[in-house]
């Protein structure tokens, strides 16, 4: 959600504050904006893609070697060319890019207002300029004093960049709930909201920690200071992505490229962790609280999406294989409902990107309470990273596409992982059964890969149903979160309405929906409850609805009915939702192709959703 960029060194910043913004376009946005310091400061910007602002760019004068450049998810206001970043102050001296959300933007508007401020935009954003720029004029402060005293005033989440026309050498950053990396290069820095637009020119960051204010000075070291003036001492810390993860690699949309990857990034969410031969499994950054997991009255998992469904396969198996009791809770709800929480419960915050505002503030509102916090993250340096006292990285490798795939696998494979640990301290599987899943989930990656391989399978049932206007995804135990995440790929690429649930309550519902035009998706692998979710595909045939089921390799009962089947190799109950959810990763993605959307960035989503 919004991307921040911004230069300042020898270089040309137009050049990098384009490609930042190419690099963070997964991000989701609306509209586009520079603004660059050549003497004075030029501000561009354009309503819709980069595409469409460097078109819009291309005769201009576009030299400077300071700069900031945004990509706007709109909040406040309609997504337009006069809404879009970067804001100028009154006096066009003082240009902002912000990412987040000041809530308090009308009364400080009105303030301003009466004071004769008028204002261009409907943005939030812009009454910030025009209030550091007051307080700037009216107290005769310096522009890093009057961003500081500024944010004292406002409530609400922001990652700002200012650039001023006084001060051609400096930029100022800024961040309260919003991310922003601060790259240190050679002799320039680059800041932005996440890294990948600095990983070409240096692995070298310092992620600015919420109400820290900093200074970045051409040739000068970098100096943070809190918003209440506390000198901070900036932490270097090297990033462990490369250039080539953010690349598309020969493959048409990241997406495809990330679902394709799938075999590496769950061997990767394994490495070092598992030892199948010597019965070792063990997740280093948890191991301090292990013991307040093992003690724990119950454990909850709070998460949102993607990640939220990856929590309820945890929720299976921590219950199933190492008898704690788990909750999984939406973190918006969490939040928000007075929940009954203290020190003897253990919270994991799970979220690929590590920034989404819900899962961080129900973070907050757990620890207020006295639980302990654990993580699992995909972005290491992220935000809920920081703020957890303790936790585990999922090692996916960056995630382009919106639609969460190889996270999801990720996250699942490193629920498993920690389920079997505690099961092991715990006692609570016979060593032979342990044994024997470490070397099932060991197996996982080259199983994937032949799921991976389906000889066009998906491509055809994409083809034939590419025209439905719904699908219904069924599942029973630890594919009742499949048939939910299956159901939120396709809505969320191709926008049929699909919806996911346990398949045996179909009869107490959505069986009225079903004729010969619903598509139905049964996740049905030949282990647990099979027999029931054959008599609920028998149900569905006897309404001639139309049967797609993900089975296991030599299945013939449901080969019977289903009109299509997509076959998984064998495996262990509780590690099917790892191998089924990869033909529903397809599946959602050529029907998308086929209908002609936009699969890396859908309509109106945001890869990481900062805002409430
Ligand atoms: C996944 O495909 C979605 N785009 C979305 O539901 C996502 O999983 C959710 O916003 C949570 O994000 P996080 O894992 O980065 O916290
Ligand atoms: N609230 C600001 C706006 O609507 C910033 C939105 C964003 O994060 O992109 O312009």
């Amino acid at each position: 959600m919004c991307g921040i960029v911004a230069y300042i060194g020898p270089k040309q910043a137009y050049p990098i504050l384009l490609k930042g913004l190419q690099r963070l376009e997964y991000r989701g946005y609306d509209s586009a904006g520079i603004a660059l310091l050549n003497g004075g400061l030029i501000l561009f910007k354009t309503k819709g893609k980069v595409a469409e602002l460097e078109d819009y760019l291309k005769d201009k004068n576009l030299k400077g070697t300071i700069g900031i450049a945004h990509t706007r998810w709109a909040t406040h206001g309609e997504p337009n060319q006069t809404n879009a970043h970067p804001h100028f102050s009154k006096s066009k001296k003082l240009a902002i890019i912000h990412n987040g959300i000041i809530e308090n933007y009308a009364a400080l508007k009105k303030e301003l207002t009466k004071r004769g401020y008028t204002f261009d935009s409907d943005t939030d954003t812009e009454v910030l300029i025009n209030l550091i720029e007051d307080i700037q004029q009216n107290e005769n402060v310096s522009l890093e004093e009057a961003v500081r005293i500024s944010l004292n005033q406002v409530i609400g989440a922001y990652a700002i960049v200012v650039l001023s026309q006084d001060n051609p050498d400096m930029l100022i950053a800024a961040r309260k709930g919003s991310p922003l990396v601060i790259g240190v290069g050679e002799d320039d820095y680059f800041i932005a909201s996440d890294a990948t637009p600095i990983i070409e020119y240096t692995k070298n960051v310092v992620y600015l920690e919420d109400e820290e204010v900093a200074v970045v000075k051409r040739g000068e070291d970098l100096q943070i200071r809190n918003i209440k003036n506390r000198k901070k001492t900036p932490y270097i810390q090297e990033l462990e992505w490369n250039l080539n993860e953010l690349e598309k690699g020969g493959y048409e949309h990241f997406m495809l490229k990330e679902i394709y990857e799938q075999p590496r990034s769950v061997k990767d969410s394994m490495r070092g962790r598992l030892n199948a031969q010597s019965g070792i499994v063990s997740l280093g950054g948890i191991v301090d609280y292990e013991d307040k997991m093992l003690k724990a009255r119950r454990i909850i998992m709070i998460a949102c999406g993607t990640s939220w469904h990856a929590g309820l396969v945890g929720e299976y198996l921590f219950e199933d294989i190492a008898r704690i009791p788990v909750e999984v809770e939406y973190a918006s709800e969490f939040r928000y409902r007075n929940p009954i929480i203290d020190e003897n419960d253990v919270v994991i915050a799970i979220s690929q990107s590590g920034e989404t505002a819900d899962t961080l503030a129900a973070i907050e509102m757990a620890r207020s309470k006295g639980a302990t916090i654990l993580g699992i993250c995909n972005v290491v340096g992220s935000s809920i990273a920081r703020a957890t006292d303790a936790g585990t990285y999922t090692h996916a490798g960056p995630e382009i596409g919106v639609a969460s795939t190889k996270a999801f696998t990720a996250q699942v494979t490193v629920l498993t992982l920690m389920a079997l640990r505690l099961a092991k301290l715990k006692g609570t599987l016979p060593k032979s059964r342990f044994m024997q899943l470490l070397n099932e989930l060991e197996a996982l990656p080259e199983k994937i890969t032949k799921v991976l391989d389906d000889h066009g399978i998906t491509e055809r049932i994409a083809e034939e149903f590419k025209a439905a206007s719904n699908f219904l995804y069924l599942g029973r135990g630890y594919n009742f979160p499949v048939a939910l995440e299956g159901a939120l790929k396709l809505k969320e690429i191709s926008y049929i309405h699909a919806e996911g649930y346990p398949a045996a309550e179909m009869k107490h519902g959505p069986i009225a929906l079903i004729d010969e035009n619903m598509p139905v998706v049964f996740i049905a692998p030949n282990k647990g409850i099979y027999e029931k979710v054959v008599s609920n595909i028998q149900e569905v045939k006897a309404r001639n609805g139309k049967i797609i089921a993900i089975v296991t390799e030599g299945d013939t009962t449901v080969k019977d009915l289903a009109d299509y089947i997509i076959e998984i190799p064998e495996t262990e109950e509780m590690l099917v939702p790892i191998l089924a959810s990869v033909p529903l990763q397809k599946l959602a993605y050529y029907i998308a192709i086929l209908r002609g959307c936009n699969v890396d960035q859908p309509r109106n989503l945001a890869k990481s959703v900062t805002v409430e």
